[in-house]
């Protein structure tokens, strides 16, 4: 009988340890190579941007800002350098929640502009009257204490004893902390002097620094050109370890050393992936291991992913985030989605070059588990949108709505299985070559779906008529066809003979569960009826000690079934996960089933209030809506 190995719990992240300060010196990184041309001006409209960008757009972005952790303010200069060919005499910028307190042009003159009326989802427009000639335009601004991208955390919510802070930018948050084009279509170089209080060390999706600086300043450069989405800072007490020449990671300095030692592979990733799909175009790749208030598994911030310490298992069993992110230097980064609607050429991509990384690392039995369980949530998601539901379909209709209803499982993987089914069919020396040259020539660019769809069929489907169809079909039709390739994890049918052993009456302690990883638990525990019986419960829990688990993803599967059983005992677990971190992803299964469950409810919206204020913003949205929240 084994069990799930003890490690540290997660909701420990948010006791205070003592600070440790850290001043470890790293060598600057070669320069990157940086795209050549000026990326073309998008080809689509964006329903989620106010921008024109086909009039004017913004090339090169300079941010001078002060943070301010007790007024939980941004203020300061946004300076937007134009490109505006046809002499347009109006700039359009997006704003949400921001305080525009001057504009000026170029050398000083002050503009007019106007705000628009605040818009659901999207803000305000800010209209800036320019001359065809002007050059530069500078935005005095300051964030509201409830900008939606921006979480404030108090010292209790980290792990030492300082405030912290960081952004998330996408989807279309960026403008709570920037007036600027807020569409993936327009990519602009950008450079920013960042001042935080001493003893703070802030880092951006750009050339970082690894040690703190004396005077609390910091200055940042990103030679390549980025999607708005992918802005980033967060500054914090963090530390910087090493690994490997082009690649490290940050964290809070009571954190570094176990997320140091859990992210150890990552040098491997990126040379995996190198091989696979060309050169890394970025220069280094860091991970910062944020607090576990962070509302994502990872953000692809270009140079430094943003993670969650849920990821820190104590037995490098959930680095396939480390995996998905790094694969967005390609997908996502390199070539981006144009608008929110074509977010499946976003992670579709992602996941399935995630996939690659880990069968290249880890083996195909391996990778081929992490297919399964996908396949398996795109089945649930589907089946809880419904089959017929438009937002099955992989080319999205977000138009008027939040671009992040858009996220869900069916960008992923039914992406991702679309991809695989392409693979298989034509094999995967030439699929590999085309995605090989997709990055390399529309590297730095956009891409809408119609554009992918056309070039799929001139350079790889040219003499298949039927997949050019069904591929299209894939993309404009609702559910899953059913060509949709099926992973073949073989040990998951022995996984699924213990399942059935235990829920025909065989004690926990009976089971063959010796040498399972973290994959074949997750198996096991989707696997079992629902509800099961409390004593069958408690016989699982005391045997493996579930409710302990340090393991955020068995921790967070066994509380779904916890929840479907109604089993009482484990109820302080569940309170302890859902207040002791904010990761969405968990938060949302965890509140959706207490919510149907009928005693659960009261106990849903009773940890909810308390667990509320310490989410992100982005978290809150979510869960206000699934429990119908009104304060
Ligand atoms: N880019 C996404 C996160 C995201 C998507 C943020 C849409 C805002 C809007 C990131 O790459 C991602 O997919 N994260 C996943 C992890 C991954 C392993 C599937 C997550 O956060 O769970
Ligand atoms: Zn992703």
């Amino acid at each position: 009988m084994a069990r799930i190995p003890e490690l540290h719990l997660v909701a420990s992240l948010l006791f205070a340890l003592p600070a440790l300060l850290c001043a470890c010196a790293g060598t600057p990184p070669p320069a990157p190579p940086v795209a050549a041309a000026a990326p073309a001006p998008p080809a689509v409209d964006d329903p989620h941007s106010s921008a024109r960008p086909q009039e004017v757009a913004v090339e090169h972005l300079a941010l001078d800002l002060t943070v301010d952790f007790d007024r939980k303010q941004l203020a300061g200069r946004a300076s937007l350098r134009l490109r505006n060919p046809a002499g347009a005499t109006r700039l359009y910028l997006d704003t949400r929640d921001l305080e525009i307190r001057r504009v000026l042009l170029d050398s000083g003159t002050e503009a007019r502009f106007t705000l628009g009326d605040p818009q659901p989802h999207l803000g305000r427009e800010l209209a800036v009257e320019i001359a065809p000639g002007t050059r530069t335009v500078h935005v005095d601004y300051a964030t509201s204490p409830e900008a939606a991208a921006l979480q404030w955390l108090e010292p209790r919510q980290t792990s030492g004893e300082q405030p912290f802070l960081f952004t998330q930018s996408q989807a279309i948050l960026a403008r709570t902390w920037i007036p600027l084009q807020d569409t993936p279509g327009v990519r602009a170089t950008y450079e920013a002097t960042i001042r935080v209080p001493p003893g703070f060390l802030a880092l951006m999706s750009a050339e970082n620094p690894t040690a703190k600086s004396a005077d609390g300043v910091y200055r940042f450069r990103m030679p390549q050109p980025v999607p708005s989405y992918l802005l980033a800072l967060a500054v914090g007490d963090l530390a910087f370890r090493p690994l490997g020449d082009r690649a490290g990671v940050y964290a809070e300095p009571a954190v570094v050393e176990r997320a140091a030692w859990e992210l150890a592979d990552t040098p491997k990733m990126i040379q995996a992936a190198e091989k696979l799909y060309g050169p890394y175009r970025w220069g280094r790749y860091d991970v910062l291991v944020l607090p576990p208030s962070f509302p994502f598994g990872g953000m692809e911030n270009p140079r430094l992913t943003f993670a969650t310490p849920t990821i820190l298992a104590g037995d490098r069993s959930l680095v396939a985030l480390v995996a998905h992110e790094l694969a967005h230097s390609w997908s996502g980064n390199l070539v981006t989605n144009a608008t929110w609607n074509d977010f499946w050429l976003n992670e579709g991509f992602t996941v399935y070059f995630e996939n690659r990384i880990m069968e290249a690392i880890y083996g195909r039995p391996y990778s081929e588990m992490l297919a399964a369980l996908g396949r398996g949530d795109l089945l649930e998601t589907i089946e809880e949108l419904g089959a017929e539901s438009p937002d099955t379909r992989l080319k999205l209709d977000l138009a008027g709505r939040d671009p992040d209803d858009g996220v869900t499982d069916v960008a992923y993987d039914k992406g991702y299985l679309l991809l695989r089914r392409i693979e298989e069919v034509v094999g995967r020396p030439r699929f590999d070559k085309f995605l090989r040259s997709y990055f390399e020539r529309h590297a730095f660019g956009s891409m809408d779906t119609e554009t992918f769809l056309g070039l799929l069929d001139r350079e790889l489907l040219a003499e298949q008529a039927e997949l050019r169809d069904e591929v299209r079909q894939w993309v404009y039709q609702p559910g899953l066809p059913a060509t949709a390739p099926q992973p073949r994890a073989d040990a998951f049918a022995k996984v699924e003979a213990q399942a059935q052993a235990f829920a025909a009456g065989t004690a926990a302690a009976a089971l063959q569960t010796q040498g399972w990883s973290t994959h074949e638990w997750l198996h096991f525990l989707r696997s079992l009826p629902s509800p099961v019986a409390a004593d069958r419960m408690a016989d699982l829990d005391q045997t493996f000690k579930l409710s302990e688990s340090g393991n955020s993803e068995v921790l967070a599967a066994w509380l779904e079934k916890v929840i479907a059983s109604s089993y009482a005992p484990a109820y302080p677990a569940l309170e302890r996960f859902l207040t002791g971190m904010g990761r969405r992803k968990f938060l949302q299964p965890l509140y959706t089933a207490l919510a149907k469950s009928p005693a659960g409810a009261e106990l849903a919206l009773r940890i909810y209030e308390k667990a509320r204020p310490g989410y992100h913003a982005v978290s809150r949205q979510t869960i206000d809506k699934i429990l119908d929240w009104r304060g």
